[in-house]
């Protein structure tokens, strides 16, 4: 069985999604680290993030395995690297290339034939897995999105004000939601949840009830 539950930066959804497998014994995909791992990939070869050839011959030299939690690129654990400021910053080049998106559609669907899986992401209710069995988008206040995320960098030790996060975020939210190829939208069979005010453990229970047949 397929879950897939999609939406923003900081809408909460890479930690709902853990706390979801986790609660029904399935297995987790976080396909934004795999965007990521690309972008790390691409900045530390030093190619033009634009360039679709350069793209496409990175993807056919580097090698990324990845598991719950863990990124390894050529042998690298790159699970906290993926996470830095400059990735987030340079990832939406890559989020918009049709290598990339081609290559990764592939791999998730790999990774996830024939198993009981969560997969996180964009794209993953309305392109990678249409007809995956429960989907859902979570959405929550930019300004909320951008204090959680704000928590997170302070964790990693990195100091960047609130301001800038927002910024950041809003011109990533628009980059994601107004590309052409696989853009940031609800499915149309999807249940949005506002998670503005909702703690961590009550989203993940609304899911749990919904997949478990408790609620509509
Ligand atoms: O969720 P995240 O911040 O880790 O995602 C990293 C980048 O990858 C971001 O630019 C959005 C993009 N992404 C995407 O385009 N499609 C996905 N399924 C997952 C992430």
């Amino acid at each position: 069985m397929i879950i897939t539950i999609d939406g923003p930066a900081g809408s909460g959804k890479s930690t709902v999604a853990k706390a979801v497998a986790e609660k029904l014994g399935f297995e987790y995909l976080d396909t934004g680290a795999m965007f990521r791992a690309v972008t790390l990939a691409a900045l530390r070869a030093g190619i033009d993030l634009h360039d679709q050839q350069a793209l496409s011959d990175l993807l056919a030299r580097v090698r990324m395995e990845f598991s719950p939690g863990q990124v390894v690129l050529d042998g690298e654990d790159v699970s906290q690297a993926i996470r830095a400021d400059n990735v987030s910053k340079s990832s939406s080049p890559i989020a918009e290339s049709p290598v990339v998106r081609q290559h990764l559609a592939e791999r998730q669907r790999q990774l996830a034939a024939g198993r009981n899986i969560v997969c996180e992401g964009r794209d993953q209710g309305t392109v990678i897995f249409p007809h995956a069995e429960y989907k859902f988008f979570l959405v929550a206040d930019p300004m909320e999105r951008a204090r959680r995320r704000h928590r997170q960098l302070s964790q990693m030790g990195e100091e960047i004000s609130l301001e800038e996060i927002l910024k950041t975020q809003q011109e990533r939210d628009q980059r994601d939601s107004q590309r052409a190829l696989a853009p940031l939208k609800p499915a149309p069979d999807a249940l949005v949840i506002d998670t503005t005010n909702l703690t961590i453990d009550e989203v993940v229970a609304r899911i749990v009830d919904v997949v478990q047949g408790r609620l509509p």
